[in-house]
């Protein structure tokens, strides 16, 4: 009698998708979205800012376009990314009826995102979305790539899951009532995908940076577009994120423990760029990096207006806490994505964390 039973899965699923980026994407959703999904019922995930900016007039589009549309938000911020928010959008969503061939769409930032796309992979164990991201950070990165999730009170993002759009709507126009501190916010993650990838788009950024403005659509388009090429690239060889992928956590690992170190109080982009020059100083110091190239990427971002001092840290427990428990670490070492040059980079060289401590607290001349 056979002992064992070997179930055989392939994947078998064409999960390809495809990202339109321009300036009428938005005014032109609905008709878009007739063509492939019409009869199914829609749900429009946002937060309560971007409701009023967008959410009721894509709403009234839906539905003067026969869909059947229901519109839920929660309130705005890194704070909702937590697991009674998810709790009561899947309490929302039920009660609305749902099906399993609902479509929902993440209308928002990368908070959006993240949290509607949790739902949207856990909720009748997982519905297509849609993303339809509009913060310059969700629109060069995170809306690509299909990871969601939401963070835990030990970590950000410590619980989610993979989960790709069915399609991303960029829209480069909604940036125009963006705050300029978040517009700035997104250009962090601008600076670590050409430095982690493409040093002819680094030069390019620098070349372009005192023009990038939220208004400027034609070169802000070229910025998404070559962004999103990049990131998209990176995602088709690694989905889950086991090898190549990890580049695109460059300043990430010290990123995630001086956000969580100062209780959140910076934001995302702001502690991708602190976390950029504290590895970028680590590289140098490892041998990995030239000064020259150092001083570069600190140049451009000072000149993107983004902060390169790192705050001084009060809660010191908790920034080694983070490192310790940050996602990406593997083991008791911690495993960093480090550039070995502009455009190239080193992933899983590991850093003692003495190193780690001097490269940080140095710069606060303690
Ligand atoms: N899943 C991924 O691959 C990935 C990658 C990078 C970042 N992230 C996550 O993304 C989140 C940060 O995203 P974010 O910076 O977009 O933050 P966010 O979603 O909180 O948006 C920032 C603020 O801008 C507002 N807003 C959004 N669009 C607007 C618009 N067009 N006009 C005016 N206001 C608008 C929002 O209401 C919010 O108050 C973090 O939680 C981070 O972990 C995820
Ligand atoms: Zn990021």
């Amino acid at each position: 009698m056979a002992r064992q039973i070997n179930v055989h899965l392939k994947a078998s699923i064409d999960r390809s998708y495809q990202i339109a980026i321009n300036p009428k994407v938005l005014a032109d959703m609905a008709s878009v979205l007739s063509r492939k999904w019409m009869g199914r019922s829609v749900f429009i995930i946002t937060d309560s800012i971007v409701s009023g900016l967008y959410g009721q007039r894509l709403q009234n589009d839906l539905t003067d376009s026969g869909f059947e549309v229901i519109l839920v938000d929660f309130p705005s911020g890194e704070q909702s990314k937590n697991a009674s928010v998810i709790h009561a959008l899947h309490t929302q969503l039920l009660t609305n009826s749902i099906r399993r061939n609902s479509l929902i769409i993440a209308l928002g930032g990368g908070v959006v995102g993240d949290v509607a796309g949790y739902v949207a992979a856990t909720i009748l164990r997982g519905v297509k979305f849609i993303q339809v991201p509009t913060t310059l950070l969700s629109q060069v990165d995170s809306s690509v790539g299909g990871k969601v999730g939401i963070d835990h009170p030990l970590g950000k993002n410590l619980i989610g899951a993979f989960h790709q759009p069915s399609a991303v709507f960029i829209d480069p126009t909604v940036l125009k009532t963006l705050s300029e501190k978040e517009f700035r916010n997104g250009l962090a993650e601008v600076v670590k995908i050409a430095a982690a990838l493409d040093i002819s788009f680094f030069s390019f950024i620098e070349r372009n940076a005192r023009k990038i403005t939220r208004t400027n659509v034609k070169l802000l388009s070229e910025i998404i577009r070559r962004s999103v090429a990049l990131k998209a690239a990176v995602v088709e060889k690694d989905e889950h994120e086991s090898g190549i992928r990890k580049v695109l956590n460059l300043g990430h690992t010290i990123g995630h423990a001086l956000e969580a170190a100062s209780n959140y109080s910076l934001k995302h982009g702001e502690a991708v760029s602190l976390g950029i020059v504290a590895e970028s100083r680590l590289a140098v110091k490892l041998g990995l990096l030239r000064e020259v190239d150092y001083k570069r990427v600190v140049k451009l971002l000072t000149t993107l207006k983004l902060p390169t001092r790192i705050p001084q840290i009060k809660n010191k427990t908790k920034f080694f806490r983070t490192l310790g428990t940050d996602k990406k670490s593997e083991g008791a070492q911690n495993m960093f994505v480090l550039l070995n040059g502009i455009g190239k980079s080193a992933i899983g060289v590991e850093v003692p964390m003495e190193l780690i401590a001097r490269a940080i607290f140095q710069r606060n001349g303690a």
